[in-house]
């Protein structure tokens, strides 16, 4: 259940073990990502270069695996950290639903690996957790995210007015979403599309 193989990528928890790469991606990657990312409070630590920091948030995943709340993973292509894709906030009861959210390294841009593992941690979301929707949020001049999910047509379900606070603003949001109905009938196409 922790390590997810694609095609070309490798998906597993992060640990602190992770770290050296971990902080030399995040931090050369700065400018690429933290535009697109809640913007850290004033006096919390910095997980990208403080060990310990990273090391809470390591256990933070951890514990939310166990809880079945959320599933974390370091995105790995040809053995090399290279980005990261999760599964958060997932609710059982009426809604059996979670949130996707990701990023690449800048140097691995480009090459298909988001969607790859998208289809990946769908795979997982629906056929081990059995939940029944997954979503994708992306502010809408967020080209190279929407491409993501558009060329996995990934149904387009409206723009949620200032749905998330991003780099300290209050950003709209468009909500792409999946549901296990949608799953069952293009799983084939899409594993066979970008995984097997
Ligand atoms: C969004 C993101 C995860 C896409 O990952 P990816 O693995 O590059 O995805 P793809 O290879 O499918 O490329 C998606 C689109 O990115 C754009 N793109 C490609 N290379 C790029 C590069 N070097 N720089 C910027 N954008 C690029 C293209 O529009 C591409 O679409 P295309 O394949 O139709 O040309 C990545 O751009 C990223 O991490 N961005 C910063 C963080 C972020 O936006 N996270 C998502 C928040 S919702």
């Amino acid at each position: 259940m922790s390590t997810l193989l694609g095609r070309r990528v490798l998906l597993r928890p992060l640990s602190v073990a992770d770290f050296p790469s971990w902080t030399e991606v995040r931090t050369r990657n700065a400018d690429w990502l933290l535009r697109w990312e809640p913007k850290r409070l004033a006096g919390q630590p910095d997980v990208t270069t403080d060990r310990d920091a990273f090391a809470v948030r390591c256990s933070a995943r951890e514990r939310e695996r166990q809880l079945g709340t959320g599933y974390g993973f370091g995105v790995f292509v040809d053995g090399c950290f290279a980005g990261e894709i999760n599964l958060s906030a997932i609710q059982r009861g009426q809604f059996q639903s979670a949130y996707v959210g990701y990023w690449i390294d800048e140097r691995h841009a480009g090459q298909g690996y988001t969607p790859e593992a998208l289809v990946v941690l769908a795979r997982f979301a629906f056929d081990d957790l059995r939940l029944h929707r997954i979503q994708v949020a992306i502010i809408p001049r967020n080209s190279a995210s929407r491409r993501v999910v558009e060329k996995l047509k990934i149904r387009d379900e409206g723009v949620a007015e200032r749905y998330l606070e991003i780099n300290g603003a209050w950003e709209d949001h468009v909500r792409y979403a999946i549901t296990a109905e949608e799953w069952q009938e293009r799983r084939d196409e899409l594993l066979s599309e970008w995984v097997d």
